[in-house]
């Protein structure tokens, strides 16, 4: 297995291209199933998880040609498709889930097997099981797969209030509703850039919605969608990590790409931080001159509050912060795995159920880490980079997840890392 070696200590200065954005990709890719024709994505980021949401997309029918120019997605789905989304496949991401509400928008059936992921918690379906069933989707759970079928004449448009603003499945609704009979309404959705960026790239497939980013969304069912190409949204995920990069090791980092309205809750904090972000020409841009940053409290809550797949990055950052730190986190209940690790590199962290006290040290030492979740690694990398000597990060496949080139990227503005190949 491939190792990450930091060696820390360097200051970071020049430029980071963000790429598109993960998590937008994997629900966009799925809106394929929704047209006869084809659909290109650009600005696509290069990622295992995409590598996987290809794969399961090809195993029910639907064509990927290999990435164009790296960044270039093209997918098409005509003729009969598969309704079954297989265990060995959904199980590697919890993503896969999003096949769900265009299957059987498209097919009147689906199959899907309940999906892995990330070991950050249950993460059930509930919310988007209760969603399809308001429109009319019988869905019964055998043998670990979810058999859902719409009625007859297809599904219907519907109330939907969701009990909590879940991404997963207001993209999920937001999809079915696209080819349902009537206009389907949810109210407390997601408020994600995600689901905008979806609710656009369905537009131009010649959809009907309004209100996506905003609590209540409107779909109003269509009889066919088109083809269409459509820009991904930047990785604000990405994006925030990258400007941390900078606030540990020291330096001035300009994140190409990004926008302050992607990140805005997580820029307030370090603003709190004392950290000075600002707007340029080409991006954000994140400058530690000289002194350190201050402990702040961080609470993580659905967009646009403060993202909880920022939270391990931002208690790295916390660890060499001067003062306390608490660090709530409400979303997923298992998601401070990265805490013991931080904790080898001699941070001071306690951990009581949904809360961490960071108490920030002046400086980490470098340790042999790893983690079991994409976001946590990418936190020991952080660390790594401010730590004295050599952390070695174990488990890279989580980081191939969601960071595409990270040694690249990294190396690119300063810094000491290199990718070491395992057995
Ligand atoms: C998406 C993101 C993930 C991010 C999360 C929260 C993708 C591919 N992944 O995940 O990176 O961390 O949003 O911002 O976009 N829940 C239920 N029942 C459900 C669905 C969710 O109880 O039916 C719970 C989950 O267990 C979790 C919380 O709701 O505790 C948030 O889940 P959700 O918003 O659905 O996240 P995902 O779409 O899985």
């Amino acid at each position: 297995m491939d190792s990450i070696i930091v060696r820390g200590g360097r200051e970071l200065n020049g430029q980071i291209a963000i790429a598109g954005a993960k998590n937008a990709a994997l629900a966009l890719m799925p809106a394929t199933l929704l047209s006869e024709e084809p659909l290109t994505l650009t600005n696509a980021p290069r990622l295992s998880d995409i590598k996987t949401m290809t794969t399961l997309l090809q195993s029910l029918g639907a064509e990927v040609a290999p990435m164009r120019d790296g960044q270039v997605l093209a997918l098409a789905c005509h003729g009969a498709i598969n309704h079954v989304a297989e265990y060995d496949i959904v199980r590697k991401m919890r993503a896969s889930n999003l096949v769900l509400g265009p299957l059987l928008a498209r097919e009147g059936h689906a199959i899907v097997s309940l999906p892995g992921g990330c070991a950050i918690g249950a993460r059930p379906m509930d919310i988007h099981i209760h969603g399809l069933e308001a429109m009319g989707a019988e869905i019964a759970l055998k043998d670990g797969y979810l058999h859902a079928r719409a009625p007859l004449g297809g599904l219907k448009g519907a109330q939907v209030d969701f009990p909590f603003a879940s991404v997963g499945a207001t993209e999920n609704v937001m999809m079915a509703a696209t080819l349902a009979r009537g206009t389907t309404v949810i109210t407390n959705a997601a408020r994600e850039p995600e689901i905008v960026d979806l609710a656009e790239c369905l537009t131009r497939m010649g959809a009907r919605i309004d209100g996506a980013g905003t609590r209540a969304i409107t779909i109003e069912g269509v009889d066919r969608l088109h083809g269409a190409t459509h820009p991904v949204v930047t990785d604000r995920i990405e994006l925030g990590t990258y400007m941390l990069a900078p606030v540990l090791a020291g330096g001035a980092v300009e994140c190409l790409g990004g926008r302050l309205d992607l990140v805005q809750a997580f820029a307030d904090k370090l603003d709190e931080a004392g950290i000075e972000v600002t707007e340029t020409a080409a991006g954000l841009k994140v400058a530690r001159r000289n002194g350190t940053p201050k402990a702040v409290n961080v609470t993580t809550e659905p967009f646009p509050g403060f993202p909880t797949d920022l939270q391990a990055q931002m208690m790295a950052m916390l660890c060499t912060a001067s003062g306390t730190s608490v660090l709530e986190e409400t979303i997923f209940e298992n998601r401070f795995m990265h805490a013991p690790e931080l904790m080898r590199m001699g941070a001071e962290i306690e951990v009581h159920g949904g809360s961490a006290t960071v108490r920030g040290v002046e400086r980490l030492k470098g340790a042999p880490v790893m983690a079991t979740d994409l976001r946590a690694s990418v936190s020991l990398i952080l660390a790594g980079l401010a730590a004295e000597g050599e952390t070695v990060v174990n488990r890279v496949y989580h980081l191939d997840r969601g960071y595409e080139q990270l040694v690249r990227k990294l190396s690119g503005i300063g810094a000491d890392v290199e990718r070491v190949h395992g057995q």
